[in-house]
């Protein structure tokens, strides 16, 4: 079983990299091979809205990095988005990958029966998380993905999804900030719930 994480923050390893690395490492821990690709190592050329994947399952521009990824997006059975927020919406690097990946949709979903989730982190409370995290859930279903979240079904109202804040809370007028999406508690509780999620879903998915 693999499970790829892709994040999309502009900048390698900080907040988002951190929770996808605890979804990761909770797969690992029940037995998926796992690996986290950082987009910003990656060259990816804008989608050019030349509409030749409407016709055919391949990408027009063969001279960057995206097929590459669209190997590893076909031989995952897990994907899971990281987006750090960037004006309430996903990052530049992640939308990029999104409209790059149309031709895995337009002819036939190819990626039609993996396994989904979405990660987010942003700098407030109530910053963007959840428009970011519909955004990148409607991608994966809309590529046919099966969408897990973080609820821990034995108790449903612990998460809601893997959205992080640097922003602890205020106190006495003060902003009391977090050193990292690790001191979030919450946030990294749902990482991890997340990651077993998705391994469940796999495994459900492949005995039957
Ligand atoms: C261009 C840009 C736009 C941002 N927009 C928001 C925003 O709308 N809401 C918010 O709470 N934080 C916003 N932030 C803060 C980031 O979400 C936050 O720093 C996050 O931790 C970055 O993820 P990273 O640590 O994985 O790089 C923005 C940061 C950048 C660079």
């Amino acid at each position: 079983m693999k499970i790829l994480a892709i994040n999309g923050s502009h900048r390698k390893g900080k907040n988002t990299a951190d929770l996808l690395n605890l979804v990761l490492e909770e797969a690992a821990a029940l037995g998926a091979s796992t690996e986290l690709l950082e987009l910003s190592d990656y060259n990816i050329k804008l989608c050019r809205s030349c509409n030749k994947c409407l016709g055919r399952p391949q990408c027009s521009i063969t001279d960057d990095d995206m097929g590459s990824i669209g190997e590893k997006l076909l031989e995952a059975d897990g994907i899971v988005l990281g987006s750090p927020v960037y004006w309430s919406n996903v990052s530049t690097l992640m939308k990029n990958l999104m409209d790059r990946s149309r031709y895995l949709h337009m002819v036939q979903n190819l990626l039609a029966g993996k396994v989904g989730g979405a990660v987010t982190n942003a700098g407030l409370r109530n910053g963007g998380q959840e428009a970011t995290l519909r955004i990148m859930e409607f991608f994966l279903t809309a590529q046919g993905l099966y969408l897990v979240d973080s609820r821990n079904q034995e108790d449903p109202i612990m998460t809601s999804g893997v959205a992080g804040s640097l922003l602890a809370d205020i106190k006495d007028g003060k902003i009391i900030w977090r050193k990292s999406a690790m001191e979030d508690e919450a946030a990294v509780l749902a990482a991890r719930q997340l990651g077993r999620n998705m391994v469940a879903a796999i495994k459900k998915l492949k005995n039957n």
